[in-house]
């Protein structure tokens, strides 16, 4: 197979590396802008062929083109692509409105080509360890999530951190829990420092039971990604920043006599044993890559597609609508992806 990546700023050089080493995989092109970036590429990865003008890399006789531009020139570059026949491998997130995710997944389907969309931790170890936790039924019910994810850093030009960030912890999210439906979605924020918020608290409503919460800040002077997951018999954490216990299940949780009159209600709290299971700890890109390549001859849908990048765009584009009305309910209408 024959890929060329357009953007070789921060994240492209490791979908040059990631492709680059996957065996099916004969040729490498990388476009860019900036003659920095191209040098870097070439020193680092010289087979690499490197091109200014992405015209240029559309005319050549690629599979796939991956998309690790800034995010409101994804669908532009993802069209394009797509017009000429060529699978899509688009960075989260998606797309920068809802409205461009669906027409890339309509435009897939006419013409036969598959989309992929990087949600990089559904690769991880300890995601995939999580879900498996999840469908053996030791963690019951989900009913809630609770997230960190802050750092100093890096600053995106086009979007606010929650659509920088708040990707990855949701597609998580929905990645845990297929079947539930979220309804409404609340956020807060603030831009410290020019047009797009660096602060936000994001909250997501589901038709049951069921709240998470997501707090991103790129201007936090400690680094934490730590995720919470509280099912009705276990919960879960896990932590990133840990090098090997990332995930921890404690057999914890609360159990109330009744309901109903709350105020002679006993209250137990179950504090039983942690453990932490073992996580693989391939890189998350070399099987995204693995994956999109096999889906591509399976004439499938990879496992994160346009449909689950369009369900975390939709959340993204309700957040900016709460955030630009003080943090008000905005219900997320359940358009139906064909
Ligand atoms: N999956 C992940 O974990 C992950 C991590 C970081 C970033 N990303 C995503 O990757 C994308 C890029 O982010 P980044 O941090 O690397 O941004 P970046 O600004 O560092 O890099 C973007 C690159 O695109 C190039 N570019 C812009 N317009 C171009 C054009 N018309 N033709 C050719 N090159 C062009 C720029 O010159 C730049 O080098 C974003 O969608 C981001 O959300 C994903």
């Amino acid at each position: 197979m024959k890929v060329g990546i357009i953007g070789l700023g921060y994240w492209g050089p490791n979908l040059v590396r990631n492709f680059a080493s996957h065996p099916e995989v004969d040729l490498v092109y990388g476009c860019d802008l900036s003659d920095d970036r191209l040098a870097l590429i070439k020193s680092r990865f010289p087979a690499t062929e490197l091109l200014k003008d992405y015209n240029e890399l559309l005319k050549k006789d690629v599979d796939i083109i991956a998309i690790a531009t800034p995010v409101d020139t994804h669908f532009k570059f993802a069209k394009m692509a797509l017009d000429t026949g060529k699978h899509i491998w688009v960075e989260k997130p998606f797309t920068a409105t809802s409205q461009e995710a669906q027409d890339l997944i309509e435009l897939a389907e006419k013409k036969n080509l598959r989309i992929f969309v990087d949600h990089t931790f559904i690769y991880t170890g300890a995601v995939q360890k999580m879900r498996e936790l999840v469908d053996s039924g030791e963690i019951g019910e989900i009913k809630y999530f609770d997230s960190v994810r802050v750092n100093l850093g890096l600053f995106q030009h086009d979007v606010n951190v929650i659509w920088d960030l708040a990707p990855h912890d949701l597609s998580i999210m929905n990645y845990l829990m297929p079947n539930s439906k979220v309804v409404a979605v609340a956020a807060n924020g603030i831009a410290n420092y020019y047009d797009h918020e660096n602060v936000a608290h994001l909250s997501v409503y589901f038709e049951d039971n069921c709240f998470a919460h997501f707090h991103v800040n790129w201007t936090s002077p400690v680094k934490i990604r730590r995720m919470l997951v509280g099912g009705d018999k276990k919960m879960l954490v896990f932590d990133d920043m840990e090098n090997f216990e990332k995930v921890k299940v404690y057999d914890a949780g609360v159990e109330m006599s009744s309901k109903e009159k709350i105020h002679e209600a006993l209250v137990q709290y179950r504090m039983g044993d942690m453990h932490s299971p073992k996580v693989k700890s391939t890189e998350a890109l070399s099987l995204g890559a693995a994956e999109f390549i096999s889906a591509i001859h399976g004439n499938r849908d990879p496992l994160t597609c346009g449909k689950d990048g369009f369900d975390v765009v939709k959340i993204l584009e309700a957040s900016e609508k709460s955030i630009k009305n003080k943090g008000r309910l905005i219900e997320i209408n359940q358009l139906e992806v064909v």
